[in-house]
């Protein structure tokens, strides 16, 4: 099968698609859309097969256009591995680079289809940097179809895949030993491949492991049972890929809708409109509102084509409730018999996927289902080494690595661990400022730690105590580079402060790491928790009804928001102390900037470690050719101008 049409780069008939009238269409689109899907990853090494081997898939499956096979024939004999014949590698996406290196750098959907069964399969990259893409890849599928060659056997990226493959709760793993035909179709060979793989895929927990011997290249065992494999009684790769049976796990899940807006076309008609993510949902049963936890009966089930009596997981419906009940966006709908957890700190393991590397208690945006909401790693309990799954101590995670780690949120979410659901149990961290997905993340169980504590209301207040002295409680911020003049101009702002009577303190970076954070050093994840601490120290004395001078480069915007957000709107005044860094370096009056030319500190600002100057800030001060005496006063001014004194 497939080894005449291989190498001749001639266009295949169409076996099991072809030369339908245009009448049928129709039909074929419906029965198309009846068949049941799967979506599976491959995954495998650049030089594993595996893009042969989809190629393969497509090709004899019929369901490759006939200018996409003429572009993989033009391509073979510019770039393939085969001679100048067809290569069916190329048949793939054809990204540009994976073309002209010949490894695949970004994750390529395909689909196809047989008389059973429609497939969407994602060609996940092999390569150690590219870890984010096949989680990419993976984060839908049910099944993964994992290549190895059959003379290098379970390799470490084999292993790599595999732990990525169950972190994203796949149960059904294919293990393709590939080039068997290199290895004389030795049975015990591919034995000792398959009793070595499924003793360490067991210990990932998997569910179910199919080891099967091919050759991508013939297509031997990957369409039809070969004859070079008498001793192998299992079915072929497709006929497996036909009948993993998915239904099943689908159907034994609770129902979860995530809402995604609330219909009102009309007074008499609120419907709450989304896809179902999980399970199954019938008219006249119960479900439960997250987080507010209100009970209701399902009264209709609204499509575009009518009621339905029940809809099931990837449907798009609107539900109708018999109670008004509050429910908006981002608010999730459960069965009320199974409901999900809810809490507002959880453990999860966390796939960064970003260049810059995690920093754990920065604020991040945390979407979860349609809910979005804002969280910070409290603690990075440990890094796992993908390839031997070890645990490592670790302190940030970088690209492509995987963590466990403890999450805090804004606001209670309502969730399940993704091991049971993975539609409400997986969530993304997002970049602030860029936007940028940063991580993926799955949940474990939520922590109770913060259950057993409540807010002690007290008696005497911040406007109170503020009264007492008479003065209007504010933080002033002073961020800039080394030796930008900071410390000198608070000093003074407060000497000025004092002398008017006001009650004042001043929390200076050198003075509070000899103290509270003498624990810190200064790499950006020392930083980032230096200025949690000192923000939330700041926040406690406004609340005492002071006016704060905080003096810390506090080189991050994030941090700087963070803390901006800590208290009420006008309660910050952000003041960059405006310095160039050639002015800086030339004061030195520590000597630091020296040291650091001459590379006995690390991780200086200014030098090897990143300054972000504020976009907004209240306050600029432009210290060139100023007498300190002129930038306190520009202060008082400004606090004066605005109410402040
Ligand atoms: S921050 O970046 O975390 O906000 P912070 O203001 O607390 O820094 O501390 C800065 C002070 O630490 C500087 O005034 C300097 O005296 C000292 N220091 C020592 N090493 C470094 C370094 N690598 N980078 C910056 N400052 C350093």
């Amino acid at each position: 099968m497939g080894m005449e049409r291989r190498g001749t780069g001639r266009l295949p008939e169409r076996p099991r698609q072809g030369g339908r009238e245009s009448e049928d269409l129709d039909a074929l689109l419906a029965a198309e859309a009846e068949k049941d899907l799967l979506r599976f990853v491959a995954c495998g090494g650049v030089d594993d097969g595996k893009s042969t081997l989809i190629g393969r898939l497509l090709h004899d499956s019929g369901l490759v256009p006939e200018d996409e096979l003429a572009a993989a024939a033009a391509d073979s004999r510019k770039f393939g591995t085969r001679g100048g014949d067809l290569d069916l590698a190329l048949l793939l996406d054809g990204l540009q680079a994976e073309r002209e290196q010949r490894i695949t750098i970004d994750v390529a959907y395909r689909h196809f289809a047989t008389a059973r069964r429609r497939f969407i399969v994602a060609d996940a990259p092999g390569h150690e940097q590219y870890t984010r893409n096949m989680a990419t890849g993976a984060s839908t599928a049910e099944a993964a179809v994992i290549l190895v060659d059959a003379r290098r056997g379970v390799a470490p990226q084999t292993r790599r895949h595999s732990f990525i493959v169950s972190l994203l709760g796949i149960r059904h793993v294919v293990l393709a030993v590939n080039k068997m035909d290199l290895v004389g179709w030795d049975r015990a060979r591919f034995e000792a491949i398959a009793g070595e793989y499924r003793t360490f895929a067991h210990g990932l927990g998997i569910g179910e492991v199919h080891c099967l011997p091919v050759c991508a290249l013939t297509g031997a065992n990957v369409l039809a049972p070969s004859p070079e494999t008498p001793w192998y009684r299992g079915p072929a790769l497709l006929d497996r890929l036909e009948t993993i049976e998915v239904s099943a796990d689908v159907a034994a899940r609770p129902f979860r809708m995530p809402v995604q807006w609330v219909n009102r076309p009309d007074p008499d008609f609120r419907g709450f409109a989304g896809t179902v993510a999980s399970g199954t949902v019938r008219a006249g049963e119960r479900v439960v509102a997250c987080p507010s936890g209100r009970e209701s009966t399902v009264e209709r089930i609204v499509t575009r084509d009518g009621d339905l009596g029940a809809a099931s997981a990837g449907q798009s419906v609107t539900l109708v409730l018999a109670d008004a009940i509050d429910v908006g966006r981002g608010d999730l709908l459960a069965g009320a018999a199974d409901p999900p957890a809810a809490t507002d700190q959880f453990a999860a393991q966390l796939l960064w996927m970003h260049e810059e590397p995690l920093l754990p208690e920065r604020q991040y945006l945390l979407k979860i289902g349609t809910r979005l909401t804002t969280a910070q790693v409290t603690a990075l309990r440990y890094r796992i080494e993908v390839g031997t799954l070890e645990h490592v101590a670790a302190r940030t995670l970088a690209l492509n690595e995987v963590g466990v780690c403890n999450l805090a949120l804004d606001e209670a979410i309502a969730f399940d661990p993704y091991r049971e659901v993975r539609e409400t149990g997986g969530f993304i961290l997002i970049d602030r400022f860029t936007n940028a997905t940063v991580g993926a993340g799955m949940i474990e169980f939520g922590l109770r730690r913060a259950d057993n504590l409540t807010r002690q209301s007290l008696d005497v207040g911040k406007a109170q105590r503020a009264r007492h002295k008479g003065q209007r409680p504010c933080i002033l911020w002073f961020t800039g580079l080394p030796a930008s003049g900071k410390s000198t101009t608070a000093n003074r702002v407060e000497r000025k402060l004092a002398a008017l009577g006001r009650h004042s303190y001043l929390l200076d970076g050198d003075n509070v790491r000899l103290g509270l954070n003498r624990d810190l050093g200064f790499t950006d994840a020392d930083r980032v928790e230096n200025i949690r601490r000192v923000a939330e120290v700041a926040k406690l004395f406004v609340d005492a009804g002071l006016i704060v001078l905080v003096s810390f480069i506090s080189p991050f915007r994030d941090e700087r928001r963070m803390a901006r957000e800590l208290v009420e709107k006008g309660e910050f005044v952000e003041i960059f102390v405006d310095t160039p860094l050639e002015e800086c370096e030339r004061r030195d009056p520590k000597g630091l900037y020296r040291k650091a030319r001459a590379g006995e500190i690390a991780n200086f600002t200014g030098i090897d470690s990143a300054y972000e100057p504020p976009e907004s800030a209240e306050i600029v001060l432009k210290t060139v050719e100023r007498s300190v005496g002129e930038l306190s006063d520009e202060v008082i001014a400004w606090l004066r101008d605005g109410g402040y004194l």
